[in-house]
């Protein structure tokens, strides 16, 4: 190789692992205010720009995906003021700067962000609720943002902004609840709540796994768009507040191989009725509240098994990624709003008119 070729090569090297020139000024963030009624909203303002660390990643953020948690945080909190906290949990954009000792990005690659910041592979531990964006640690809602390299992946080929932001924390909550007990075949019959972001997921998830999938929902027009997304039957929950009968029904008193219960308090004991001998339940949700109750000897009976998921690992979300590539899956998004019409996307979600999700486009 000639000397003045080489050098070309050293320098480009070089230059691809330091931090790139990344804009100065400030960047538009949007924060939690406190509103009169104690509790919180957000307030689109300007912050600096933040500075890139060694293993470190700017990102030109795109999209921010809506999350029921969103909602959470506007709740007062006892004990602990949030003002000045930045929202927001799930991120797609472009990287446009990576510091000295960054490997895996570069500039111009697009990424999504991941709920955990330090859970990379292997077994969860608590200490990863420490550093959690959007609860924990400032949220992504900011045009630039700079993450941990280990807090990045890439999004997955051929989906939009838009449709990966979707995917860090409602996609892979749905593909760890569908995956968590054993892999799904054409016999088993999988049950989900609702139709919301999880649900969604894990209902294309385990349809595209070949397993018979039944839906609950508060709404037949509801049930018609799952039915299109690949459920075989829907169960409207308020037209049948016995839905767990209505499951034993139509699978001649087999019940479901797994339930993916997104319900929580009020719904656990018609997620035991009807979860299947030797079936699982992935304990997901809230909606109804997280202090339920699963009665022992009712899994014990059945030889039954319940399975706390909590979102999942960086190696998980490539597995996922690789899922959805492989079998075309395209997430379902509801409405994208631009995010000056924040307080619209926010009202749309908890109204509960909506499948799938609700997506902010920065
Ligand atoms: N464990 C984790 O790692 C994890 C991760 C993400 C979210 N979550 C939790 O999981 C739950 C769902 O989150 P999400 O983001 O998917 O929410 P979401 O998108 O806001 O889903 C809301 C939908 O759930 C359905 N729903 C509401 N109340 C219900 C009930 N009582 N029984 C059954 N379905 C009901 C409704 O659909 P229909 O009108 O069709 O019934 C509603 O539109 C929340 O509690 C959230 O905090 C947990």
């Amino acid at each position: 190789m000639k000397i003045a070729s080489l050098a070309a090569l050293l320098i480009t090297s070089v230059m691809s692992s330091m931090s790139l020139a990344a804009p100065s000024g400030t960047t538009r963030t949007v924060v939690l205010e406190k509103n009169d009624a104690g509790g919180y909203r957000w307030k689109i303002t300007q912050a600096s720009m933040p500075e890139v660390g060694d293993r470190q990643v700017l990102v030109r953020v795109r999209a921010v995906a809506l999350n029921r948690l969103d909602l959470d945080e506007l709740e007062p909190s006892a004990g602990e003021d949030k003002s000045g906290r930045v929202p927001g949990y799930d991120a797609a954009g472009d990287v446009v700067a990576v510091g000295r000792l960054v490997k895996e990005f570069h500039p111009g690659m697009r990424v999504t962000s991941l709920y955990f910041e330090n859970w990379v592979d292997g077994r969860f531990n608590s200490m990863m609720l420490e550093r959690v964006r959007g609860w924990t640690l400032d949220g992504v809602l900011s045009d630039y943002v700079v993450f941990e390299e280990t807090s990045l992946a890439p999004m997955p080929e051929g989906l939009s902004y838009e449709e990966a932001a979707t995917l860090p924390t409602a996609g892979l909550t749905a593909w760890n609840a569908v995956t968590a007990d054993r892999p799904l075949t054409a016999n088993d019959v999988v049950l989900v709540q609702g139709t919301g972001g999880v649900a969604t997921f894990a209902l294309q998830f385990a349809a595209k796994m070949g397993a018979h999938v039944i839906v609950t929902s508060s709404s037949d027009d509801k049930i018609r768009r799952a039915k299109s997304l690949g459920a075989r039957e829907g169960i409207n929950y308020r037209t049948r507040p016995a839905w767990a009968d209505a499951v034993l029904e139509l699978t001649q008193q087999h019940g479901a191989d797994l339930v993916i219960d997104i319900g929580g308090k009020d719904t656990l004991a018609q997620s035991l009725k009807c979860v299947a001998d030797d079936g699982s339940i992935s304990l997901v949700g809230g909606l109804t509240g997280y202090d339920g109750n699963v009665s022992s000897i009712g899994l014990i009976m059945k030889h039954a098994r319940a399975n706390g998921i909590f979102v999942g690992s960086r190696a998980d979300y490539l597995r996922m990624s690789d899922f959805v590539v492989r079998h075309g899956i395209r997430p379902v998004i509801e409405k994208v709003y631009p995010l000056d019409q924040y307080e619209a996307a926010l009202r749309h979600l908890a109204s509960n008119g909506f499948v799938g999700k609700i997506v902010l486009r920065l």
